[in-house]
């Protein structure tokens, strides 16, 4: 079997925009492939150095979130990227041959440099984002990497370091990954941008049901339909975005055509909503609720990753010390 490797950024609490848009995709895909997937933790550091406590949180969050949503450990390696110190050791080989010009050109470190402003983030391990990426695919000598399009820059780098690594030292230890870009569904938000932590719009898998309910309950909809006797128009309402991912064609249809004619009002709208939301969530819930029980059997799942993860890891670094001749026993 081919080798998948992906990682999630332990930056805040898993929502169903990262749900739907990733980690379904990921489930998808244990049973095709060797897949190795992990907590990208020294990640979420490069941005939020200053708070390392959220991100224990929001990394036993995501582990816990891996496995009600669907990932089977007996089908795939769950791990913490802190754990796989040859993560770091491979990291440092590889700034040694990655030019400055590379990093500086990637767009997604050209644009947070902009966008976030309340931290100062000018800093080495910010800048070199990419290359601990790198490190995370190329240790796996990973075949796929399922990211969303903002993450092929990344992997762009990574092919090139791939490639010149394998170019210096005469020796093809790292294939070149390549992205696999699974057609996402986009999820709207609450208030009808992007579901996204920063803009506060997000419902979360570990929302109670009641907070669920309210939340879609008091989304904005049809702006221009005042009435409930109004007609309505379904494209200039976030629910109705909504309904794309949740609801059924049939049901899709239906609403739309009661919307436009002013046979259903929006609370109608939003309660089949919250039932096919429900429907996604009610299984995770279950599952979350089981494995909180056990804490004992996520640790021991997460143990046995980091087990196997590393034995790879290990053997990698091997080829890559004796490659620069850099070993000494
Ligand atoms: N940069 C990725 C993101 O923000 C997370 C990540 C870190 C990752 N290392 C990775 C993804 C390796 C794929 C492979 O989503």
């Amino acid at each position: 079997m081919e080798r998948v490797l992906s990682g999630m950024q332990p930056s805040g609490y898993l929502h169903l925009g990262n749900l739907m848009g990733a980690l379904r995709n990921w489930v998808s895909l244990q049973d095709r492939y060797e897949c190795f997937y992990f907590v990208a933790d020294w990640h979420a550091l490069t941005t939020n150095y200053q708070n390392p406590s959220l991100i224990r949180q929001y990394t036993e969050d995501l582990l816990l979130n891996f496995l009600a949503a669907g990932l089977d450990p007996e089908k795939c390696t769950i791990f913490v990227q802190s754990r796989i110190l040859e993560h770091a050791e491979l990291h440092i080989l590889f700034s040694m041959i990655t030019p400055l010009g590379w990093l500086e050109r990637v767009p997604t470190y050209k644009e947070k440099k902009e966008e976030i402003k309340d931290r100062e983030i000018g800093t080495y391990g910010f800048l070199g984002y990419p290359v601990l990426q790198s490190a995370d695919i190329l240790i796996y000598r990973a075949r796929y990497v399922p990211v969303g399009v903002d993450q092929v820059p990344h992997l762009e780098i990574s092919r090139e370091i791939a490639r010149r690594f394998n170019y210096l030292y005469k020796r093809e230890v790292f294939p070149e990954p390549e992205p696999l870009l699974a057609e996402f569904p986009k999820v709207t938000g609450l208030d009808g941008r992007k579901m996204s932590k920063s803009y506060d719009n997000a419902i979360y898998l570990n929302d109670p049901p009641e907070l669920v309910e309210r939340k879609i309950l008091t989304m904005v909809t049809d702006t221009q339909r005042a009435r409930r006797s109004d007609p309505g128009e379904p494209e200039r309402s976030p629910v109705f975005q909504l309904h794309k991912v949740f609801s059924s064609e049939e049901e899709r249809r239906e609403i739309a055509e009661g919307c436009r004619t002013a046979g259903i009002g929006c609370i109608d709208c939003k309660r089949i909503l919250i039932k096919n939301v429900f429907k996604v969530l009610e299984p995770i819930w279950q599952k979350r609720q089981e494995l909180t029980k056990r804490p004992e059997i996520l640790k021991e799942i997460v143990n046995d990753g980091i087990n196997r993860a590393t034995r790879v890891a290990q053997e990698t670094m091997q080829i890559v010390r004796e490659t620069l001749g850099m070993y000494y026993p």
